[in-house]
C-alpha cells in the first residue's frame, strides 16, 4: 500500500462521466490508492467534471473553493480535476485562481498515477490530450456507489454530431467505439456478480461500429449479442440520435424480452427553423416518422427525450411547435433544460443568443408542466396492469418498501416481501403520479 493514498472521487454530469469515474477508480486502486466515501479523510481529492451547461460549471467551481479551504487542515492535500472542464478551464483554474494541482481530461485517465507522482515535485500536472482511439476496453471498472443490481458500461465515446449548442465533440473529441468482445466479457463479468441490469452508455450508440477480421458489428447486432449473454440480465442503453435510429434496431428489442423497451430519443426542439439552426440534421416529420416505427414495431415502449428552451432566434411559434410535438408523441420522462451558451460551439460563434432569460425560464416552465401532465397520462395507462419489477432496494421513503423499476424504466414502490434486490416479481400497479407507480405484488 502507497502513503498517502486514500483518493475521494466527486462526479458530476451525465451517466457516461459517472462510468468514466469507475475506470479512474479502476487505475488509481490497481496502483495501489484506496478509494475512500468520506472527503475530510482524503489525501487526493478529484473532481470530474461537467461542461453541458454553464451552472454545471459553476457548481463546480463553488465545490473547488470549498476543497481548497481543506487545505488549511491538511496543507498535503492534492486537487485534481477531471473531465470535461479540463481543457478549457484549466489556464484559470490552475493560473489565475490556484485551485487545482493536478488537471485530466477524459482521454488522460491512464497517466493519472504517474501525474500524481509528478504532483509530488510541487508542479502543477497536466495531460488534456484528446486521443482518437482510447477507450479503456481492457479496464474492469471499479464500481462507486453500486447497488450491486444496476451498471453503466461504456461502448463507445466522444461525439462528431456538432450539434450546434453543444460542447461535448470538443471536450470528449472524436468519436470511437470499443471493442465488442471487450463489452460482452463485462457483461458476463457482471451477470456472475450478480448484477441484473447493465446500461450501455454512449454519446450515439446508434452509430456503433466495430470491425475485426471476421467482419463489422453494428449497435443492433451488438445489443443482440449482449441480450443473449443471460436472459435474466436487462439491457438498456442511452443514446440515441433520431438521424439514426434504424428498423432493425426496433426489430432486434422487439425479439428479446431482456432487452428494455424504453427509448431515449432527445428532440431539442419541435421547429424546423430552430432544429436546422441545432444542425440536429432531421425535420420535425422525419422526428415524428421514427416515433411511429417506434409505435409500430415496440407497442408498449416508453420515450424518453432530451428539450432545450429559448436557443438561439427561438421565436413564440417555435416555442409552440416544441409545445405541439410533445403532446402529440405523448412523452414518459423528459429532460429539460434552459439554452446556455457554450465557448467554442457553433452556435457561440455563429449565432446570437437572444432569447431574454426570462422568456428562456417562463418557456422552460410551460415545457416542464406540459411533460408533468404528459408523464401522469402515460403512468395512469399502467393502472391495474401487473408489470415485472427488477428489485433495486429498499424505497428512500419507508423501511417496509421495495422500489424497482419496469421494463419500461418507470419506478415502483410496493411492501417488501420475501423476495430481494436482483429479483424480478410481478406487480399489480394500483395508483401513479408524474414520477411513480404504487403497486401490490402478486403470487406468480
Ligand atoms: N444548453 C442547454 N442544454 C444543453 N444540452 C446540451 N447542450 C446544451 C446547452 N448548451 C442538453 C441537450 C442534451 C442534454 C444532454 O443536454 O438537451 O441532449
Ligand atoms: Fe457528459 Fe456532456 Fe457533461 Fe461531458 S459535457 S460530462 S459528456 S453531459
Amino acid at each position: 500500500m502507497k502513503k498517502n493514498n486514500k483518493i475521494f472521487i466527486e462526479t458530476y454530469g451525465c451517466q457516461m462521466n459517472f462510468s468514466d469515474s469507475e475506470i479512474v477508480a479502476s487505475i488509481l486502486t490497481n496502483d495501489g490508492y484506496e478509494l475512500i466515501p468520506n472527503v475530510l479523510e482524503a489525501d487526493i481529492i478529484f473532481i470530474n467534471t461537467c461542461s453541458i451547461r454553464e451552472n454545471a460549471e459553476d457548481r463546480v467551481r463553488k465545490r473547488l473553493y470549498y476543497f481548497k479551504s481543506l487545505k488549511k487542515k491538511n496543507p498535503k492535500l492534492v486537487i485534481g480535476l477531471l473531465g470535461c472542464m479540463a481543457d478549457r478551464t484549466r489556464l484559470a483554474l490552475v493560473e489565475e485562481e490556484q485551485l487545482l494541482d493536478l488537471v485530466a481530461g477524459p482521454d488522460s485517465y491512464r497517466h493519472l498515477p504517474d501525474l500524481i507522482r509528478q504532483i509530488s515535485k510541487e508542479i502543477p500536472a497536466i495531460d488534456t490530450i484528446l486521443s482518437t482511439d482510447e477507450t479503456y476496453a481492457d479496464i474492469s471498472p471499479v464500481r462507486i456507489d453500486s447497488n450491486g443490481i444496476s451498471a453503466f458500461i461504456s461502448i463507445m465515446r466522444g461525439c462528431e454530431n456538432y450539434c450546434s449548442y453543444c460542447v461535448v465533440p470538443f471536450t470528449r473529441g472524436k468519436e470511437r467505439s470499443r471493442d465488442a468482445a471487450s463489452i460482452i466479457e463485462e457483461t458476463k463479468d457482471l451477470f456472475e456478480k450478480g448484477y441484473r441490469e447493465v446500461t450501455l452508455l454512449g454519446q450515439n450508440v446508434n452509430s456503433y461500429r466495430w470491425t475485426n477480421e471476421e467482419g463489422t458489428i453494428n449497435f443492433a447486432q451488438l445489443l443482440e449479442l449482449i441480450a443473449e449473454v443471460n436472459s435474466r440480465i436487462r439491457i438498456r442503453f442511452a443514446t440515441s440520435h433520431p438521424k439514426d435510429i434504424s428498423d432493425e434496431l426496433l426489430y432486434t428489442i422487439a425479439r428479446h424480452d431482456n432487452l428494455c423497451k424504453a427509448i431515449h430519443l432527445p428532440v431539442q426542439s419541435g421547429s424546423d427553423h430552430i432544429l436546422g439552426l441545432m444542425n440536429r440534421k432531421y425535420t420535425r416529420k422525419q422526428y415524428m416518422e421514427r416515433i411511429e416505427a417506434i409505435r409500430r414495431i415496440l407497442p408498449n415502449c416508453a420515450i424518453s427525450t432530451d428539450i432545450i428552451s429559448g436557443f438561439c432566434e427561438e421565436t413564440e411559434a417555435d416555442h409552440q411547435d416544441t409545445l405541439s410535438l410533445m403532446e402529440w408523441v405523448g412523452y414518459d420522462a423528459a429532460y429539460m433544460f434552459k439554452y446556455s451558451e457554450r465557448p467554442q460551439t457553433l452556435a457561440a460563434e455563429t449565432l446570437k443568443d437572444n432569447v431574454p432569460t426570462g422568456i428562456k425560464d417562463q418557456r422552460l416552465q410551460e415545457i416542464i408542466q406540459l411533460q408533468q401532465k404528459l408523464s401522469l397520462e402515460r403512468n395512469k395507462l399502467e393502472i391495474g396492469k401487473t408489470v415485472q419489477v427488477l428489485i433495486e432496494g429498499r424505497s428512500k421513503r419507508s423501511e417496509d418498501h421495495y422500489f424497482g423499476r419496469t421494463i419500461q424504466n418507470k419506478v415502483v414502490v410496493f411492501s417488501k416481501t420475501i423476495a430481494q434486490p436482483g429479483d424480478l416479481i410481478k406487480v399489480k400497479i394500483l395508483s401513479v403520479t408524474s414520477a411513480t407507480m404504487i403497486g401490490e405484488t402478486v403470487e406468480s
